[in-house]
């Protein structure tokens, strides 16, 4: 699948509790990326726990073309197995997770894989056997950004199909600025190591418009990666619709300049770990990125294309929207009938969904209009998804 893919080709970032098979179908229908991954699933629970260990994590349909399994681990024979078990599933790659810095990942897996080169290999190794092409997602370092050099180096010896860079260390989690910077160096190492391997760049890049202008920037990117824009933007991955429209691209600016800033955990709780909570718990503020939420409802915050006019017909001074913003603001209420529409076909008796989890995502949805914080705090009140679209019908009438 990779070498089918365009350049540069776009990925939707794997985030735990939210690119599930039901936001990943939002996303779908929003503006599509070039490629999936799912949130990521652990070896080791898998192979002792079975399914119950990871929930729905695999579910995939077939209109998910292509779709990247990410797995993590500290065993290569649960690695081995679990690849296997993804290809039954008919995932088109498997992605190995080398970054996450979440206290319950690095026991065993994730970001502590980067002080352990040698399991690394052997993890690489080991989820090859299944035949898939393997990736992996990475940090620049554990502690010391100075440490790139030799590890970008031990994985591009490993002869991976793409090494997707996270361009912090383990350390910086997500609180400083991605060091784009290094973008120059990492690229001639990839051409001098092996320049048969994809690089995709990830970290603080906000939508396509923002993935161009890097990949114009350095043509020797191959993709693009995104995770956190799309809860600025769910169409942040489209080359035309609504990201080009004035009040969004307000929207995207006040959205990144404020992100880049945020103080986001990459995973407060890796929950596929066999011992971890079953889900993130503080998962509001790890959508959000605490600070970083855009709140977009005072005008003068989002600049002049966003403000409410007087009406021009009654002349009563009656505030109304313009229809632009009148067809972006339907574009989102009817993503957010999607996703619960998604939510009740994937409330399954074999995996049961809980509805509150499903509130973190309102904020995506009701945002940068009029009247959404009033709607927003609504929609928090209810308890199930017949509510919440009662709230929304009564809103729209
Ligand atoms: C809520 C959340 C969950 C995440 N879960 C994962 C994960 O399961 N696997 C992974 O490799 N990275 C995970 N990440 C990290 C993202 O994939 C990405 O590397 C990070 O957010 C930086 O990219 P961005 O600036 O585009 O958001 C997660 C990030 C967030 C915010």
């Amino acid at each position: 699948m990779w070498a089918h893919l365009p350049k540069p080709f776009f990925i939707l970032a794997p985030m735990e509790a939210v690119t599930d098979v039901v936001f990943r179908h939002v996303i779908k229908q929003a503006s599509p990326p070039d490629v999936f991954f799912t949130e990521f699933t652990n070896a080791t629970g898998w192979v002792h726990a079975g399914e119950k260990a990871i929930g729905s994590r695999l579910i995939r349909t077939e209109d998910e073309d292509p779709i990247v399994a990410q797995i993590w681990g500290g065993e290569p024979g649960d690695m081995e197995q679990l690849a296997a078990h993804c290809k039954e599933l008919g995932f088109h790659g498997i992605d190995i997770n080398m970054g996450c810095p979440a206290k319950s990942a690095i026991k065993s897996g994730g970001s502590a894989l980067i002080r352990k080169p040698e399991l690394a290999a052997a993890a690489i190794a080991a989820a090859k056997t299944a035949g898939l092409p393997v990736s992996v997602k990475t940090r620049l370092g554990y502690t010391h950004i100075d440490e790139w050099k030799d590890w970008l180096s031990h994985l591009l010896r490993q002869e991976i199909v793409n090494l997707t860079i996270h361009l912090r260390t383990k350390k910086e989690m997500s609180k400083v600025p991605a060091h784009h910077e290094l973008i120059p160096d990492i690229l001639a190492l990839r051409d001098e190591i092996a320049p048969g391997t994809l690089i995709t760049i990830n970290g603080d890049i906000e939508n396509r418009a923002e993935g161009l202008a890097l990949t114009k920037k350095h043509p020797g990117i191959d993709g693009i990666m995104i995770g956190r824009g799309i809860f600025h933007n769910p169409f942040a991955f489209s080359p035309t619709e609504f990201s080009e429209t004035a009040s969004s691209r307000a929207f995207v600016e006040h959205a990144s300049a404020k992100t880049r800033s945020a103080d986001v955990s990459e995973n407060s709780s890796a929950s596929g770990s066999p011992d971890a909570a079953p889900a993130v718990t503080d998962s509001e503020s790890l959508l959000h990125g605490g600070k970083s939420v855009v709140q977009p409802e005072s005008p003068d915050e989002i600049g002049e294309t966003q403000r409410v006019t007087p009406s021009a017909k009654d002349g009563s001074g009656a505030m109304t929207v313009s229809s632009t913003e009148k067809a972006n603001k339907m574009k989102l209420i009817n993503l957010l009938h999607l996703h619960l529409d998604l939510f009740d076909q994937w409330d399954t008796p074999e995996h049961p969904r809980k509805f509150d989890p499903l509130k973190r995502f309102f904020k995506i949805y009701v945002n940068s209009f009029e009247g959404a914080a009033e709607l927003r705090d609504k929609l928090m009140h209810t308890k199930n998804t017949a509510e919440v679209r009662a709230v929304l019908k009564d809103w729209s009438l």
